[in-house]
């Protein structure tokens, strides 16, 4: 049996990790508003640069699964436990206004598979954003990052540590910038390490369901799903990778009326269900995906024996999280998510020849956060 290497989680013994603690939180906007930039991507630039508040500051940015099936680009969800670390310090020794990665660290391969030059790092890119945005010229930064989410897993991998980043560099210069600012930013990171969509970032740092409503301007629109009701995550990440821009580079660049109609329906049906907390009609929704899912279902093996198992054991819902090659079913029940999650695994091993672990989560609400800082 595969055991996951990221917090210890094995198959048999899926547990909830102990919730990351909740100190302070910057991001001052209530989370029903919709955000729009006035115009075309338009960030805020400060015209006095803020002086730090802190010396040092923690943050933690969840998982988040994209799409969701139909949503493709425009739809995502932060996962609670699992997530990207960065710690931030003021630091006499890097020159004024620029920014330093000391050290990477964490799960895989991650510490020697990602450059600690910040203008190709996805926290780096990130932060040297909000330090653009906030005018930073006086002060240096030094990052220190820890990977707690696999590389090119589907779960949102860069853009956690673009958004603990982002919402660190914002938190040490007193938190100035808006959650839209701070999705900007991560979104630089994006566009630069795999490929332009919000579907990560926007639920990373928002925290919850996030829906993209257009790009040109940035229209963000916070999902509620009713807090009574109980929503989980099954999530079956295989020892292989799926680098978004390749999974991106086989999808169809038209699709006829017949397809447009049909995943339209299904994403319209998919944010009523969720807004209602119905989890059976959010689940047909999210596995019936015509556009994307079947380009990038062969590129997965065991793939498609994985969605069946996943249905059979009595899921609402299964499809691929993000680019893959994770894959996501959802339940109400723990108990019955581990057995989702155990079937999962075998059809993973049994038809794909893979390795693969499960874990199950609850759906993050909070987003992007600092858990820890040091006044200045
Ligand atoms: N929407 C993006 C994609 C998410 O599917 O390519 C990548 O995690």
């Amino acid at each position: 049996m595969a055991t996951c290497n990221q917090n210890g989680i094995n198959l048999r013994s899926i547990t909830s990790i102990p919730p990351i603690k909740r100190s302070i939180y910057y991001l001052t906007r209530t989370r029903t508003q919709s955000f729009r930039c006035n115009s075309s991507l338009q960030s805020t630039t400060l015209e006095t640069e803020p002086k730090p508040v802190f010396t040092s500051v923690k943050s933690f940015a969840p998982a988040t699964v994209a799409n969701l099936g139909p949503g493709f680009d425009f739809l995502g969800c932060a996962v609670d436990g699992i997530g990207d670390y960065v710690s931030l310090r003021i630091d006499p020794e890097v020159q004024p206004g620029e920014l330093s990665i000391s050290a990477i660290e964490g799960i895989g391969n991650s510490a020697t598979k990602l450059t600690k030059n910040p203008l190709w790092n996805c926290a780096g890119i990130a932060a040297i954003s909000v330090m653009k945005m906030l005018g930073i010229k006086s002060v240096g930064l030094s990052l220190s990052l820890e990977k707690g989410l696999p590389l090119g897993s589907g779960m949102g991998s860069s853009a956690a540590s673009a958004a603990a980043a982002a919402v660190a560099v914002n938190a040490i210069f007193g938190g100035k910038l808006s959650l839209s600012d701070l999705v900007l930013a991560g979104l630089d990171s994006e566009a630069k390490v795999s490929g332009y969509h919000a579907d990560n970032i926007a639920p990373a740092i928002m925290g919850g369901f996030v829906l993209i409503r257009s790009y040109q301007p940035l229209h963000i629109m916070p999902l509620k799903f009713p807090a009574e009701k109980e929503l989980l995550f099954v999530l079956v990440n295989p020892e292989f990778e799926a680098p978004t821009k390749k999974m991106r580079a086989v999808l169809p660049t038209e699709i006829g009326m017949k397809h447009h109609l049909w995943n339209c329906s299904q994403a319209g049906a998919l944010v009523a269900s969720l807004l209602q907390g119905d989890l059976n009609g959010f689940g047909v929704a999210m596995s019936s995906d015509r556009i994307v899912e079947p380009k990038r279902a062969p590129l997965i093996p065991g793939m498609e024996a994985v969605k069946a198992a996943a249905m059979e054991a009595g899921a609402f819902g299964c499809t691929i999280s993000g680019a893959g090659p994770t894959i996501v079913a959802i339940t109400d029940d723990e108990e019955k998510g581990k057995e989702i999650g155990y079937q999962m695994v075998e059809a993973f091993i049994n038809d794909g020849g893979l390795k693969a672990c499960a874990m199950v989560r609850r759906l993050d609400r909070i987003g992007a956060r600092v858990i820890s800082s040091i006044p200045l």
